[in-house]
C-alpha cells in the first residue's frame, strides 16, 4: 500500500509542535526506514501511519484513499515494537494465530495460515514452546509472524531489533529484508541506527527536529547530502567539518567565487583526503601536518593538522611520521560546501534532493 502524508503536523499538547508539515510518499511494496536521533519524532510518525494517533493538521492517504479519520483497525496495519509484546501464556502457534482468532477465522484455516507464517519467519520448529523459552531473535520472529497474520496493508516496525545483541541484530535485519521481499508487504522500519537503515532499506527518511531532512536512497544520502546535518549523520568515520575561514586561498582557483562567498562550512569525507594523486577527481591540494598515524589491520588512520584544525583521513598509502608535513589531494567526490543555513551549495550532484 502506498502511503502519503500531505502537510501533516502534530502537537501532543496543542502548544509545542513535534512534527512540522511532513510531506512524503512511501511507494507500494518498498521497505522504507525512518531514521533520526532520539526524540526527533520517528515513533510519532509511525503512530500516525498506524492510526493510533491522529494528526493535528494535514491528511494521510493510503493509495488514493484519505484515511486521516480511520482508526488503526480500519487501516489494517501490522505492528511490531521493540518489546516483542507476545502473550507469555500462549504457545508460539497460538500467539501467531491470535489475531486470526479475534477476526473469527475458522480454526483449521487459522492454523494453516499460522504454520505457513511460522515457516516464513523460520520458527516452525518452535510452535509448542512458550515465548519465555525462546531467544530474543526468535521472539521477534514470532512477533513479525503475528503482525503478518491478518495480511496487513502495511507492516510497521518500531526499533524491533534494539533489544538484541549486535550479531543477532545483523542476522535479524537481513531476515526482515528477506521476509519483506518474499511477502512484498510495504514496510516502514523505525531505527536510530544508520547502519541498520543503510543495509535494510529501499529508501531512507531522515528526520531531525520534527522535519524531514532528506528522503532518498542510502547511496544518495551519502553522496549527495542535502545539508550539513545529513552529511554529519550519515557516514562512518564521521565527515570532517571545518569553517570556510580555515582555508587560506587553497580553494580560490577551484570553486566559483560566488559560491565561496556564500559558504560557511566545509565537509570533507575522510576518504576524500589522499596522499597520492589519482588524477581525475582531484579538486585542490592542501598542506597538512601529521599529528597521529595509526595502523590496525588494513586500516590506516591519520589525524592531521590543517591551519590549526583537525582532519581525519583513511586513505594514506605511505608510512607517516608524526610531525611531518604532508601534502594532500582533495578529492571532489566527498567534498562539500554548506551555506549559513546548512544547505549544500557545492559538491555532489546539484540537482539531487
Ligand atoms: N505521548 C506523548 N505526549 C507528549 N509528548 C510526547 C509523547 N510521545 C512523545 N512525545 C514527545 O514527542 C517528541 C518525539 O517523540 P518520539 O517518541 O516520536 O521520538 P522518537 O524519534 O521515536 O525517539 P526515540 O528514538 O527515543 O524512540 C519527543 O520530544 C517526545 O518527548
Ligand atoms: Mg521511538
Amino acid at each position: 500500500m502506498e502511503v502519503t502524508f500531505k502537510d501533516v503536523s502534530l502537537s501532543y499538547d496543542g502548544s509545542r509542535e513535534i512534527l512540522h508539515r511532513l510531506n512524503f510518499t512511501i511507494p507500494e511494496g518498498t521497505l522504507v526506514s525512518i531514521l533520526g536521533p532520539s526524540g526527533c519524532g520517528k515513533s510519532t510518525t509511525l503512530m500516525m501511519i498506524s492510526g493510533l494517533l491522529a494528526p493535528t493538521s494535514g491528511h494521510i492517504f493510503f493509495g488514493d484513499e484519505d484515511v486521516t479519520k480511520q482508526d488503526a483497525l480500519q487501516r489494517k496495519v501490522g505492528m511490531v515494537f521493540q518489546n516483542y509484546a507476545l502473550y507469555p501464556h500462549l504457545k508460539v502457534l497460538d500467539n501467531i494465530m491470535f489475531p486470526l482468532k479475534m477476526a473469527k477465522v475458522p480454526k483449521a484455516e487459522r492454523r494453516e495460515k499460522a504454520i505457513k507464517l511460522a515457516k516464513l519467519v523460520h520458527v516452525d520448529d518452535q510452535l509448542d514452546k512458550k515465548p519465555g523459552s525462546l531467544s530474543g531473535g526468535q521472539q521477534q520472529r514470532v512477533a513479525i509472524a503475528r503482525a503478518l497474520a491478518k495480511e496487513p496493508s502495511l507492516l510497521l516496525l518500531d526499533e524491533p531489533l534494539s533489544n538484541l545483541d549486535a550479531r543477532l541484530r545483523i542476522e535479524m535485519r537481513q531476515e526482515i529484508r528477506r521476509i519483506q521481499q518474499e511477502t512484498g508487504v510495504t514496510t516502514i522500519f523505525v531505527t536510530h541506527d544508520q547502519d541498520e537503515a543503510l543495509h535494510i532499506s529501499d529508501h531512507i527518511m531522515v528526520l531531525n527536529s520534527g522535519k524531514i531532512q532528506q528522503f532518498s536512497s542510502a547511496e544518495t544520502l551519502y553522496d549527495n547530502p542535502s545539508n550539513l546535518f545529513i552529511a554529519q549523520f550519515i557516514g562512518e568515520p564521521v565527515i570532517n567539518t571545518i569553517d570556510i575561514e580555515d582555508f587560506d586561498d587553497e580553494l580560490t582557483d577551484h570553486v566559483d567565487a560566488e559560491i565561496l562567498k556564500r559558504a560557511k562550512k566545509v565537509g570533507i569525507r575522510p576518504e576524500a583526503l589522499q596522499d597520492h594523486d589519482t588524477g581525475a577527481d582531484t579538486l585542490a591540494t592542501i598542506t597538512t601536518k601529521v599529528k597521529t598515524f595509526e595502523k590496525f589491520g588494513r586500516e590506516k588512520n591519520a589525524l592531521l593538522d590543517f591551519h590549526g584544525k583537525r582532519l581525519l583521513t583513511t586513505e594514506i598509502e605511505a608510512e607517516l611520521a608524526e610531525g611531518q608535513e604532508l601534502p594532500l589531494y582533495l578529492q571532489k567526490s566527498g567534498f562539500y560546501l554548506f551555506d549559513q543555513e546548512g544547505t549544500r551549495i557545492f559538491g555532489g550532484d546539484q540537482d539531487v534532493e
